[in-house]
């Protein structure tokens, strides 16, 4: 038997383990251990029963993502499940913990289920651009009903244990041991005779199916816009309702096999390993002692100090929020309880975990009573004095050891961290806004953040469902900066000839959820002017800067705020209309500067706007300010609505090829200056036919 399953016999039960640190992925040799211990089962009379349980943190995580884009050794997964279901005596599958993917299937091949309270089950292959393909999407439905299925499917989204003994995924919750708890259930199968109870050979309800059908294609094309798996998703289980079992199975690994070789799959394949990847640190060992963190506190009680602080709630975090007077703190507190109100009114939340969490978040406006805060994250207004003025007071008044972090979006951290006796205690938290929903923290290390402050940052990210990247300090830090790239380009394609609905469309068609403009109009036009006007006076920029968006704003149009800003809106309607205004003021400022306006193709708009961006990640990463291209990709997917399905820029720039972008970026660079000089990077990879991919894997890049 391989280390990989283990076997034992407990009286007349047999029970096999899955060993397969750190998940119990279910590579080869898993299986192999599976399908040897199943004839083992088989061959000795005195077992009557079977259990499958798993070590460590959970049952299992599902196949092993390593191996695909890859011929898969046989016994495939599919094969090893069938075994399990043919077997003549009854099989339990025993769940802790994580029983996803593969690892939810193979129970579903079993012929009962039983869990402890930490179970969690789902079957999460469409995240990967896949469809659950060891039989997920003909047994599910057969065991819990079409809807639930659907439900679980399409979304990838996991049921706790509570909800999987509901939905009869679970035949039994146990008390205590689960070990015991399984035998004993399976003693109780034994003792009655109780036959192995097949899922197979259930029959789906298919009351009402083609509605539900329709429906849940409709939601998922809105919901998972451009993305194949969801629709797959839906095809299969449908299959369920109309193909004998078997040819629905068949069906579903020719979907399963289609899907893994497509670059939807690939792309999100490489962001699974990227988000875990980005934790791996220069200087930072994985076994870095970490800081606790049982409470925190938050300085600024705005936009987006609200929305950290109900981040850290959402997490668990006891916060204490710090604002100017009585009367801003109440107004902040009242805007946290608000936003939660609206998910209650909207049913994503309960109304006990609001009162959970809000009873997590308090206020004061003295430092004394965040004195013993294990961090504190400072998020006032973007003033280079006034964060110096505020970390000079933490310095003097919280406990040893406190975490300091900044949430600013382009301040220099050295120079904050330089106002404090203490700078290895100084990191940046660059949270997005709407921080209680955005899921990057682009946290940034100064030159002498401490490895143990870098750790507990990313432990935290993690801890608050946020997706952690270390980035180092520079201007805009790794983000920022390369949307500045793309909106330069933006503009200055506006100024050359084309107008904002153009541009926005070449960008959602390529899979962003909104073009440069309609954010621009969402976010506010009339802030962004202000950063600018400051910019321009204390940095004056090294190249022209369009002034089309100074105009709008200087003619009082703040975006949809006012119902006018780039685009023009309608009352009660957030879609952008074109207006002929804004058209008429592009066209007299390229008037203004001389440039005769010219039809600019989508590709050459979608090549201004990308390659750019690219192009400014490959500085990036040259400078050591992102430790990896894949950082860079989990940053703009989670930050900036980079269409997951592409992978991320530096991924996307594969795809393309170093070499071609590189020619697009030299060709720009003669006509238009020195703004789009390729970078030396980029040039190197073209030059030498090599990939982002390749210089990670030669950890170039760190
Ligand atoms: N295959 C290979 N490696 C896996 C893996 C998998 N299915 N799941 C996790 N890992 C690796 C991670 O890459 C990570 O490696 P690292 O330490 O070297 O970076 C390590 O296991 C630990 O992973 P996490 O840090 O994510 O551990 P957590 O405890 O936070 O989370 C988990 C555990 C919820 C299981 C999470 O790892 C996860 O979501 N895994 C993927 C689940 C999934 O998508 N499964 C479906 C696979 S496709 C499938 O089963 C096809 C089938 O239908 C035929
Ligand atoms: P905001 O103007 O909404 O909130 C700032 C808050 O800080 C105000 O409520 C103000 O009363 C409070 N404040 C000012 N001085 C204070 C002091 N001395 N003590 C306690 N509270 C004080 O600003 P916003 O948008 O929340 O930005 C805060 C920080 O977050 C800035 O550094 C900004 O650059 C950064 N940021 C902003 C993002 C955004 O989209 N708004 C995104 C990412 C970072």
């Amino acid at each position: 038997m391989s280390d990989e399953v283990r076997y034992e016999r407990e009286g007349n039960v047999a029970v096999i383990t899955l060993n397969n640190p750190p998940v119990n992925a279910l590579g080869h040799a898993v299986r192999v251990g599976l399908v040897d211990a199943l004839e083992k089962a088989d061959a000795d009379d005195d077992v009557k029963a079977v259990i499958i349980i798993g070590t460590g943190r959970g049952f299992s995580g599902g196949a092993d993502i390593r191996e695909f884009g890859k011929p898969r050794p046989e016994p495939l997964l599919v094969e090893v499940i069938a075994h399990i279901e043919v077997t003549a005596k009854p099989v339990v599958a025993a769940i802790h913990g994580m029983a996803v993917g593969g690892g939810c299937e193979l129970p579903l091949g079993c012929h009962y289920r039983v869990g402890d309270e930490t179970a969690q089950m789902g079957l999460p292959e469409v995240k990967l651009g896949l469809i659950p393909g060891a039989g997920g999407t003909q047994r599910l439905p057969r065991l819990i009903g079409l809807k639930p299925a659907l439900d679980m499917i399409v979304s990838g989204e996991y049921v706790g244990a509570e909800r999987a003994a509901e939905l009869g995924l679970l035949d039994e919750l146990i008390d205590g041991d689960l070990k015991t708890g399984a035998i004993r259930f399976a003693e109780k199968l034994i003792a009655n005779g109780t036959e192995p109870r097949r899922i197979r050979d259930m029959q789906p309800d298919d009351t009402d199916a083609k509605e539900l059908f329709e429906k849940a294609r409709a939601t998922a094309a809105r919901r998972m816009r451009g993305l194949d798996a969801p629709q797959r998703c839906i095809d299969s289980i449908e299959n369920s309702t109309t193909l004998p079992i078997d040819d629905a199975l068949q069906k579903e690994r020719e979907f399963f096999a289609e899907l893994e070789s497509s670059e939807q799959s690939r792309a999100l394949r490489h962001l699974f390993f990227a988000e875990r990847e980005a934790h791996r640190i220069p200087g930072v060992p994985k076994d870095t002692p970490l800081r606790p963190i049982a409470r925190a506190a938050v300085i600024g009680c705005g936009t987006m100090g609200r929305g950290i602080a109900m981040s850290l709630a959402n997490g668990g975090v006891p916060v204490t929020v710090i604002e100017v007077d009585q009367k801003a703190l109440d107004a902040g507190l009242e805007m946290a309880r608000k936003t939660y109100a609206g998910s209650v009114s909207r049913g994503s939340l309960s109304q006990g975990d609001m009162d959970a969490r809000m009873t997590l978040i308090g206020g004061t406006t003295s430092y004394d009573d965040i004195a013993d805060a294990d961090i504190v994250i400072e998020a006032v207004f973007e003033d280079m004095e006034l964060k110096k003025k505020i970390f000079t007071t933490l310095d003097s008044t919280c406990k040893q050891g406190t975490i300091l972090a900044t949430n600013t979006s382009s301040l220099d951290v050295n120079e904050i961290a330089a106002a404090t006796k203490r700078p290895g205690d100084v990191i940046g938290t660059h949270f997005f806004s709407p921080a209680n929903v955005m899921k990057l923290m682009e946290n940034v290390r100064g030159a002498k953040t401490a490895p143990d402050v870098i750790a507990t940052v990313m432990k935290l990210s993690k801890d608050i469902n946020k997706v952690g990247v270390m980035v180092g300090v520079c201007n805009g830090f790794v983000g920022n900066r390369m949307l500045y790239a793309y909106k330069t380009q933006a503009e200055y394609l506006l100024e050359e000839g084309a107008l904002p609905h153009q541009v926005d469309k070449v960008v959602t068609d390529f899979g962003f959820p909104m073009g440069p403009f309609a954010v621009s109009d969402l976010a506010g036009l009339d802030v962004g002017y202000l950063v600018r006007k400051h910019r321009r006076e204390i940095d004056p920029p090294k190249h022209r800067e369009s002034y089309i968006g100074d105009r709008i704003v200087e003619m009082g149009r703040h975006g949809q705020k006012t119902s006018k800003g780039w685009f023009l809106y309608e009352e009660g309607n957030r879609v952008p209309q074109p207006d002929p205004e804004i058209e008429d003021l592009i066209v007299g400022i390229s008037e203004e500067l001389g440039i005769e306006r010219r039809e600019i193709t989508d590709q050459e708009i979608l090549e201004r706007c990308l390659y750019p961006l690219i192009n400014e990640g490959a500085k990036i990463l040259a400078e050591g300010i992102a430790i990896r291209p894949s950082d860079i990709d989990v940053i703009w997917i989670y930050g900036y609505g980079f269409p997951r399905g592409r992978g991320g820029p530096m991924f996307y720039a594969d795809q393309v090829g170093a070499k071609t972008i590189f020619d697009v970026m030299q060709r720009l660079y003669e006509v238009h200056g020195d703004l789009l000089k390729p970078a030396p990077l980029l040039k190197e990879l073209a030059n030498a036919g090599k990939s982002f991919a390749d210089c990670q894997a030669e950890k170039k890049i760190n």
